[in-house]
């Protein structure tokens, strides 16, 4: 089955063309334009900009996705596009784009929820994933666990109480004058720096429960520079901003993996997937590696073209749900309950 899968629910406008077999799915292509440039000087992501970018964009990032793969449009067997959650001025280019093509080549249709697609990036390392799952999904906008007791059956077991853990890297990357995106940004950082900075505080919860919280973390670290480092020497001091940055990545990597080995014992899990674009961070994969061989557990961490927000997930995810022949009916899909 060949689908052709779009997603464009930030700042990624993307396309893919995935073969579905019966041992999993493969890309024969992937194409992604970033809109870095056009942020970049607002320091992050302008809604409205984003939204008009993906418009001048679609139409040449289908048609590559298309001609790289080498398949018409009447061989799709079906369009799977990104449904929310996401910037609704963002989604519905995609997604009207899906929906014309679909409606004027007569090809089925499936609308993708956006977290279940950055699940099913792990189809194309692991397509025999052990269930059920854990699925830790971090990215700008997420900081979500599931119970996956398929690549489609999502419960949402916890999830941040504020920011998410890539939000609190852009902003710390931000104070830091490290530039925009700040995820990949603090990470190179992180990783040519040779001591951490002191710890940050975890934060604690009144009443208990298993969850996360990173704005606390955002003015720890503006305090930090402003205490420690001097807004000045932020600039110049390059040891100094790396030992943050280290410390950022193990903070974060720290906070996010503390539920899982209780979460595993509690629920009898097989595997873990982490995908979404903080897990392109060198520290999280290192420690989920880590922590998967110790709980004796399958882990997937999908490669970072893949963990990033891209058309190939959405294929994979599109696969995977009943389609509808008619686009312009409300997609059976569209209530799925993450
Ligand atoms: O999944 P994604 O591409 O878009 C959203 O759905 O939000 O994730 C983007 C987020 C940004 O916050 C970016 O800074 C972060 O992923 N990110 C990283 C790294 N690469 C991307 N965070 C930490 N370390 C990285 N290497
Ligand atoms: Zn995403």
């Amino acid at each position: 089955m060949l689908v052709l899968g779009l997603e464009s629910s930030c700042d990624d406008c993307s396309a893919a063309v995935v073969v579905e077999r019966a041992d999993g799915p493969q890309i024969l292509s992937l194409i992604r334009r970033s809109q870095d440039h056009l942020h970049a000087p607002y320091g992050g992501v302008v809604p409205e900009l984003a939204a008009r970018e993906h418009l001048v964009q679609l139409r040449s990032v289908i048609q590559s996705a298309m001609a790289e793969a080498g398949v018409k449009v009447t061989e799709l067997k079906r369009i799977a596009v990104t449904q929310g959650p996401g910037l609704i001025g963002c989604l519905l280019t995609t997604f009207s784009a899906a929906k014309a093509i679909a409606w004027y080549s007569k090809i089925p249709f499936v609308g993708v929820n956006h977290l279940l697609g950055h699940l099913n990036a792990a189809r194309f390392a692991e397509p025999k994933l052990p269930f059920p799952a854990l699925a830790l999904l971090v990215s700008g906008g997420h900081t979500h666990l599931y119970l996956a007791e398929s690549w489609v059956d999502l419960r949402l077991l916890m999830k941040t109480r504020d920011d998410a853990a890539g939000e609190a890297f852009d902003k710390a990357a931000r104070m830091l004058n490290l530039g925009y995106p700040g995820g990949p940004a603090v990470d190179e950082r992180a990783q040519s720096a040779k001591k951490s900075a002191p710890t940050f505080t975890p934060p604690k919860f009144r009443d208990g429960t298993p969850s996360w919280s990173f704005s606390g973390l955002k003015t720890a670290v503006k305090q930090r520079i402003e205490n420690t480092l001097g807004l000045s020497a932020a600039d110049n001091d390059y040891e100094s901003v790396g030992a943050l940055c280290k410390t950022l990545n193990e903070t974060i990597t720290a906070w996010l993996l503390k539920p899982i080995p209780h979460l595993v014992e509690i629920h009898g899990i097989a595997s873990l997937v982490v995908s979404g674009g903080v897990a392109c961070n060198s520290d999280l994969r290192a420690g989920v590696a880590k922590l998967g061989k110790k709980l004796g557990i399958t882990v997937v961490i999908p490669e970072p073209r893949l963990c990033t927000d891209n058309g190939a997930m959405t294929a994979a995810a599109g696969a995977m749900l009943p389609a509808s022949a008619a686009p312009w009916v409300e997609n059976a899909n569209a209530d799925l309950k993450l």
